[in-house]
């Protein structure tokens, strides 16, 4: 596996690969990889010629300067993983590499970037579009493989690549899970032994939620979802809604058979945790 931490030679590389007439999947990441990220390289590897990954803590999408300070980091083993899931190319940029100069650029994403995730961290998800942005133009791939973990940010990531006409197929990748249910994240390594306990939690009760989502209202299944998360003094609710799984508006009434998404952000200890799952009415 080749690892690269510059610019032109990153493109320069891929480039050459593309000249040949392979075609290249790419799959961002912040590093710390757990399955999650390895199963979104396993799905590149079986559509692509050329599978390439990178590795950026990028400050700017952080909204909350310890989460920054205090994101994991293991290079070491990560680039372990990459080599043995097959990966071909890593890019592993410093900040004055990816940001030279100031950060100007701002996007709109209209309703999109003003709820759930975008309500509770403001900026993130314009940090989130100018970094994609910026390794899209340095990895030039055909496809882009993104986790159903961030549900939001997938459906930001579309609308960044039809708003920027980048000829990129972008292919979501279904949420991996421990055993008992939780969604696996960077973030989990930084979970008490106790907290860790607990985490599965979010997880049961969105299934439970989404049982309930041919017998009850929407008002009925977000009351009951709060008011667990409200009597549980482990976590602090942020949200707990169900909305479309477009552009994420909050669901009102339900149409028989809709498919939306039911998403939920919850701290547990200092841990901000999100997890998110489909519900059918
Ligand atoms: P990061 O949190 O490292 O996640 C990288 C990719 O892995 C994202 O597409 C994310 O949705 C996916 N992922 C994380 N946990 C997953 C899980 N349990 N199952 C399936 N996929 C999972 O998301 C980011 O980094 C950044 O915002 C980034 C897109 C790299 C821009 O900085």
């Amino acid at each position: 596996m080749k690892i690269t931490t510059l610019r032109s030679e990153t493109t320069a590389k891929i480039y050459a690969w593309k000249e040949a007439g392979l075609t290249v999947g790419f799959v961002p990441t912040m590093g710390a990889l757990h399955r999650g990220h390895i199963s979104l390289i396993e799905e590149a590897r079986k559509t692509c010629d050329i599978v390439t990954c990178s590795i950026f803590v990028n400050p700017i999408q952080f909204n909350n300067t310890s989460d920054l300070d205090t994101y994991p980091k293991t290079i070491e083993a990560d680039i372990e993983k990459l080599e043995n899931a097959g990966c071909d190319l890593v890019f592993i940029p410093d900040t004055e590499e990816m940001y030279p100069e100031p950060v100007t650029e701002k996007y709109d994403f209209g309703a999109l970037e003003n709820v759930l995730e975008g309500a509770f961290r403001p900026g993130h998800f314009n940090g989130v579009a100018v970094v994609v942005k910026r390794l899209f133009d340095i990895m030039i791939p055909d496809m882009a493989f993104f986790g159903e973990k961030d549900y939001q940010q997938l459906l930001i990531i579309k609308a960044l690549v039809l708003h920027d006409n980048i000829p990129v197929e972008i292919v979501p990748c279904p949420i991996i899970r421990e055993k008992d249910g939780l969604a696996m994240s960077s973030r989990n390594t930084r979970l008490s032994e106790n907290e860790r306990t607990v985490a599965p939690f979010i997880y049961n009760t969105l299934c439970k939620a989404a049982e309930m989502g041919k017998t009850h209202t929407i008002e009925q299944i977000v009351s009951w979802g709060e008011a667990q998360f409200n009597n549980n003094d482990n976590f602090k609710l942020e949200y707990f809604q169900i909305a479309d799984n477009i552009e994420l508006q909050p669901v009102v009434n339900k149409k028989k058979s809709d498919n939306a998404r039911l998403l939920v952000a919850a701290w547990l200890g200092k841990v901000r945790l999100i997890d998110n799952v489909d519900i059918n009415f």
